[in-house]
């Protein structure tokens, strides 16, 4: 990673890790794609380092999501640096969570996250390189009482990037 001029996508970019990951990818010269619900986080963001286009979408939202992932596929440049961090957990006993509540946390870990991914690759497929970093948690790998749910999008995290890991290799040759 670091060649300068390289377009980068970072979700979840309005705070916490995703901010901090399009800060220090902005110092390194890439073209950054911050993207998130917050507009005027974003746009706070773009002031803080210069190459940062802030991009709003809410990841829960599938039309949305289809909406911002056209406009990812139609960029003149192709995103070779993919970093998937938008992500919130929820916590409950299983019984008291409601199915709404589920289905969200389900389209913002998991879904958006693959559907953003299927937008960035076939670009990095043409350029014959791309980095994709999955934000995933110690949940993907364990889960705990009341946080079953949350744990289960994490876990379907760990399998989807493993997947892709080995995909990699497959539709190289
Ligand atoms: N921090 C930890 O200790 C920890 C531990 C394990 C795993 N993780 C994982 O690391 C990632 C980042 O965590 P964090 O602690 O940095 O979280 P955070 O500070 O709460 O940031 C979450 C980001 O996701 C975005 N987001 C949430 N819902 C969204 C939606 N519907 N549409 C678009 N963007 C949405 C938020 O932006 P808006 O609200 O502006 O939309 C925000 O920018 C997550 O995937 C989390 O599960 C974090």
């Amino acid at each position: 990673m670091g060649e300068k001029g390289q377009m980068a996508l970072v979700t979840g970019a309005s705070s916490g890790i995703g901010r901090e990951t399009a800060i220090r990818l902005a110092e390194k010269g890439f073209k950054v794609i911050a993207a998130a619900r917050r507009r005027e986080r974003l746009a706070e963001l773009a002031d803080q380092a210069q190459g940062i286009t802030p991009q709003q979408v809410d990841l829960s939202d599938p039309e949305d999501v289809e909406r911002f992932c056209r406009e990812i596929s139609n960029l003149q440049e192709s995103v070779s640096v993919l970093i998937n961090n938008a992500g919130y957990s929820i916590r409950g006993a299983l019984e008291d969570v409601s199915m709404e509540a589920v289905r969200r946390v389900f389209e913002v870990n998991l879904f958006a996250m693959i559907r953003v991914t299927q937008a960035c690759l076939p670009g990095m497929r043409r350029l014959r390189r791309g980095t994709i970093v999955n934000l995933s948690s110690i949940a993907g790998k364990f889960t705990f009482p009341l946080g079953g749910v949350y744990a289960s999008t994490k876990h379907a995290v760990e399998a989807i990037t493993d997947a892709l890991r080995m995909e990699r290799y497959v539709l190289l040759e």
